[in-house]
């Protein structure tokens, strides 16, 4: 086969100089035809679309041409030739086709319309859809989008831990790391596990939350955000929680509340606007497939300033909602914590737009955040989106020395774990905020798919770690 540099299938789609000689490469969607011309859709993950491929059949080898199956990775050699019927201005008409990869007959993606189910179990092979392809490349761009962000911004990239000791979180939901040999591990007198003997000499986990270190970043860069896997061993079989996931947390020194709300607006306004500018082929694709609502929410949350409003607020709009006789299936007193659903009437119901709530009960939240005058509520704020619910999860830091120690002791939270953090009130300490985006929550609300594990490659829940 004669050498002609690969064109990408973007590319070559763009191009009008017809009568170029190319060669593309990639699998095999379909193919049809008649007995003397076939039509094969090429995709070679460059973007959603295919390139037709037209084949005079009279011109090629029977053995070669049986092996055009569907899934079979081919390389053509043709001419680029203005299209009428494939939907695009661009085919290409075959001179030369080689079979990289034969395609056998157990190939599970041979028809269209498989279950999201179905593709969860063959997670190996649903990049190869055109939904995945699409999901995928979207979670490329909104990785870019986020950098981008922040590096114009001034803010530093800075890698947190993986492996930790401590619980950022506090909320004791983390998976363990250990070198020691789960069949004899050896006991002290009283019946502890002998942590001296582990890798790390004590006990470590994956981290909940890269914030801990974050803070201690940006009392020294000023302004930094981390873009990490965190690991939650909580047993939430829903389809807004992973065991895997990746946040993106920026920490900024002498930021308030208020600025840290304006930082996430402006932020997840940045990341769906790019999304709109720069995924266009593909949003359109998951809007007409499965969404049909998508692009019109997705420009519906750039339109409006986001409602900013305290949790007590918040409530008193949900106690008026069930004695008007709107049913929620979890109770709602000043004091609970917020469900999904509790979120989202707010968002969808009641203000029909993104919500920040603010100055949350100090019992539902973690032990970081500032203490506010009235005792009762901390400067908390999480962002409420349509269809997800929280999406961000944030505060302004508790930054007193003897407060935060306080904190801590009362939430029986081991001290001696957390003195590094701690250090930082003592040597010039400073007001700070900072937030974390769930990276796969804001995929859901970009991409308009209904279940979490469908925008992460490879998605780890309870009781499913396969590939
Ligand atoms: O609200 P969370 O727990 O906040 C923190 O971890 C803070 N340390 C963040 C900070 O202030 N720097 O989690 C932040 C966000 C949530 O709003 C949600 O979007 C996402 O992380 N998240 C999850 N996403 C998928 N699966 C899970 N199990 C998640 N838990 C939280
Ligand atoms: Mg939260």
């Amino acid at each position: 086969m004669e050498k002609i540099s690969r064109t990408k299938i973007v590319d070559l789609l763009k191009r009008d100089d017809f009568g170029a000689k190319v060669n593309v490469k990639g699998w095999v969607r379909t193919r049809r035809g008649s007995k003397q011309v076939n039509f094969i859709a090429l995709n070679d993950g460059s973007t959603i679309n295919n390139v037709q491929i037209v084949v005079d059949l009279a011109s090629f080898d029977e053995e070669m041409l049986k092996q055009i199956t569907t899934g079979a990775c081919l390389s053509v050699n043709g001419e680029m030739v203005e299209s009428v019927g494939s939907g695009q201005k661009v085919e290409v008409q075959a001179r030369e086709i080689e079979i990289l990869g034969i395609c056998d007959n157990t190939y599970p993606l041979q028809k269209k319309g498989h279950s999201m189910e179905f593709l969860r179990e063959i997670a190996h092979l649903r990049p190869r859809t055109n939904t995945f392809g699409a999901v995928f490349r979207i979670r490329h761009h909104m990785a870019i989008a986020i950098h981008k962000f922040f590096h114009e911004k001034g803010f530093y990239y800075f890698h947190t831990p993986i492996i930790t000791a401590s619980d950022a979180e506090g909320a004791g939901q983390m998976f363990q790391v250990t070198t020691l040999d789960m069949g004899h591990l050896e006991k002290t007198e009283e019946g502890a596990v002998k942590y001296d003997d582990d890798f790390f000499g004590k006990q470590a986990s994956l981290t909940v939350s890269g914030q801990l270190e974050g803070e201690l970043a940006a009392t020294a860069l000023g302004a930094i955000y981390t873009f990490g896997p965190t690991f939650r061993a909580e047993n939430s079989n829903t389809p807004r929680h992973l065991a895997e996931f990746w946040m993106i947390e920026p920490e900024v020194a002498f930021n308030d509340i208020t600025d840290n709300m304006d930082l996430a607006e402006e932020f997840i306004k940045y990341c769906v606007q790019w999304a709109l500018d720069n995924c266009a082929d593909d949003v359109k694709f998951l809007n007409d497939m499965f969404d049909k609502g998508l692009v019109e929410r997705l420009q519906g949350v750039l339109k409006d300033d986001f409602v900013r409003l305290s949790y007590t607020e918040g409530i008193k709009i949900l106690e008026d909602a069930v004695a008007n006789g709107h049913k929620f299936e979890f109770p709602v007193y000043w004091g609970a914590d917020l469900a999904s659903e509790h979120e989202r009437y707010l968002v969808e119901v009641h203000f029909k737009r993104p919500v920040i709530l603010t100055d949350y009960p100090r019992e539902i939240k973690a032990f970081y955040m500032k203490q506010n005058e009235d005792g009762k509520t901390v400067r908390a704020m999480d962002v409420l989106f349509p269809k997800i619910g929280e999406i961000i999860g944030g505060s302004e830091r508790e930054a007193d020395y003897q407060k935060l120690q306080a904190r801590i002791k009362e939430m029986d939270i081991p001290m001696k774990d957390m003195w590094w953090y701690l250090d930082t009130r003592k040597f010039g300490t400073c007001p700070h905020s900072g937030f974390g985006l769930g990276f796969e929550r804001l995929l859901l609300f970009v991409t308009g798919m209904a279940n979490i594990r469908d925008v992460i490659p490879f998605p780890r829940t309870p009781r499913n770690a396969e590939f």
